[in-house]
């Protein structure tokens, strides 16, 4: 059912640089998706006593979102994740941010009783479309959740043209994905006794979702695409220039990079 085993999550984490922290108040044309989120973020959030939370970020390997929503919002954060070596990592990303967590080292398909129905927020980042039955993984995401509680699904939008250029430069990657437009995403949570707040594209453009993984660094293939991709990125730069000078261009299904489910774990 998963369309990846957790051996490719273990090895691509052995291989991976910790990623830098997000800082939402930096200016500057790199920070820019940072503050998109940032901003995002407090819509999701606003009106909600998040000091007095907990929030549990599914597949948090290697996540610099965690040491962020303690810092910006208060929360009280938990991980999980069932890739050793990630969990490691995301503790020593909780040790260097310097906020206290816990990281919990499960398979979200099977965990333990203490965790179930404990949380005021779940979050995942790229998890719920590496699985063929979408509503499956979702109706496991909302086992931690206690009712009333908000879950946020955010996945890449493969259904775009984030999606073709994947398919283009590196298959196996864009293999791994399940194609869900927002609809899709939607509707596994209609069936999942949620009730869907919204569910819509993220931002214009962003060419930098796409990847290389996989693909031997420093080989010629590597090199060609890496200009490819560095191309397509400087082409999102120069979107995202516009849009801090003369407004936010719509996120759209064809060429915004993401897709974001906020909904409401009804009580049964
Ligand atoms: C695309 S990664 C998530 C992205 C990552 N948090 C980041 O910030 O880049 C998906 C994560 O989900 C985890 N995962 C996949 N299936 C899982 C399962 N059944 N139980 C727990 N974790 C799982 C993987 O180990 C991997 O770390």
């Amino acid at each position: 059912m998963e369309k990846v085993s957790k051996k490719y999550w273990d090895d691509s984490w052995a291989t991976n640089k910790i990623p830098n922290f997000v800082v939402p108040y930096q200016p500057g044309l790199k920070n820019y998706p940072k503050r998109y989120w940032h901003q995002y973020f407090c819509d999701v959030f606003s009106g909600m006593e998040t000091g007095k939370m907990k929030l549990l970020e599914i597949g948090c390997a290697n996540s610099v979102w965690l040491p962020y929503f303690a810092k910006e919002f208060g929360f009280k954060i938990f991980g999980l994740d069932y890739s050793e070596i990630g969990c490691q990592q995301e503790k020593q990303i909780l040790s260097e941010a310097g906020v206290e967590g816990e990281i919990i080292c499960v398979d979200f398909f099977s965990p333990p009783e203490a965790i179930l129905e404990e949380f005021d927020v779940v979050i995942s980042f790229g998890v719920a479309e590496h699985f063929e039955d979408t509503t499956a993984c979702v109706q496991a995401f909302s086992k931690f959740l206690k009712p009333n509680g908000i879950m946020i699904t955010i996945i890449p939008n493969m259904v775009g043209l984030i999606g073709w250029i994947q398919k283009l430069i590196n298959r196996p990657v864009f293999d791994i994905h399940v194609l869900l437009d927002s609809q899709d995403l939607a509707e596994s949570h209609k069936l999942s006794s949620f009730q869907v707040r919204d569910c819509s594209y993220f931002m214009s453009t962003h060419f930098g979702v796409c990847n290389l993984n996989g693909i031997p660094t420093k080989s010629i293939e590597w090199f060609i695409k890496k200009v490819i991709l560095l191309f397509l990125i400087s082409f999102s730069v120069i979107i995202w220039y516009f849009e801090i000078k003369i407004g936010r261009l719509s996120p759209n299904k064809i060429t915004s990079p993401y897709i974001c489910c906020v909904a409401l774990k009804l009580e049964s």
